[in-house]
């Protein structure tokens, strides 16, 4: 990890240029060199943590239907490349535990930012099977966790107090700011565009914002030395942070 820079950290992998929480985008993210990776994770009906954005496997793959009412097995039939480009055909839909081990097999030391996606759909038990599989490995690289759901990081506060979590909002940022007097979490992940209004900050808060795609947002966030930034193109602001 790079002192004092603004971290990179890639957004779903490596969105914007390959196929988004795939593993050929993690490989992206690690192989740019990025300081940290963000991705989301969903159950399926039988209780596995699915690596995925939205919590219909629709707009990704090949299939129809909510991530919750499959199986891993039905999952895994789906092809989860071929609608970004052909040239993907064949990627997978991951779990948490196969972008671990890809992260460990290439020896990658940056921050895992897990996105728990619990606001939308209410996975009961999610935050303890986070919590069992990142715990029951001896993992080389830092985690954090965030969500829109507020409630979601107080489960996983009260099962990892000494984890760092980050509440991320679009524009509503009271709840997240309450969050941080109370120690709940130590960052917020705010979208780029509520950074870019807000001129104040609480002091001692990290602050990543999203999705931060444009060479002058990046610079931006860059010359503010934000704590981070969340980015579809990670190799394009690994470039832009070495110019500047
Ligand atoms: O973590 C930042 C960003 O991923 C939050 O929004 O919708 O892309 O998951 P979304
Ligand atoms: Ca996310």
């Amino acid at each position: 990890m790079t002192e004092n820079l603004t971290e990179v950290i890639a957004h779903r992998g490596s969105k914007g240029t390959r196929p988004e929480n795939t593993i050929a985008a993690f490989q992206e993210a690690i192989d740019a060199r990025s300081d940290g990776i963000e991705t989301d994770v969903h159950l399926s009906a039988d209780r596995q943590l699915i690596i995925m954005h939205d919590e219909k496997v629709n707009r990704t793959t090949n299939g129809t239907g909510l991530i919750v009412q499959k199986t891993l097995a039905e999952l895994k039939e789906l092809d989860a490349g071929y609608k970004f480009s052909p040239a993907y055909k064949g990627e997978r839909v991951p779990t948490l535990d196969e972008l671990l081990d890809l992260l460990i097999t290439e020896k990658f030391h940056g921050v895992l930012n897990i996105e728990l996606k619990t606001n939308k759909i209410s996975y009961v038990g999610i935050e303890e099977l986070v919590t069992e599989t990142i715990q029951k490995r001896d993992l080389p690289f830092k985690v954090i966790y965030s969500s829109f759901n507020g409630e979601s990081i107080r489960k996983m506060h009260e099962l990892n107090p000494d984890s760092e979590y980050a509440k991320l909002f679009k524009t509503a940022y009271k709840n997240a700011m309450l969050m941080k007097k109370s120690k709940l979490i130590q960052g917020i992940h705010p979208s780029v565009k509520w950074v870019k209004r807000h001129k104040y900050l609480l002091p001692n808060v990290l602050i990543r914002p999203w999705t931060v795609n444009a060479e002058s947002d990046m610079v931006f966030c860059f010359n503010r030395r934000m704590t981070g930034i969340i980015t579809d193109y990670p190799r394009k602001a690994m470039t832009i942070r070495k110019e500047i």
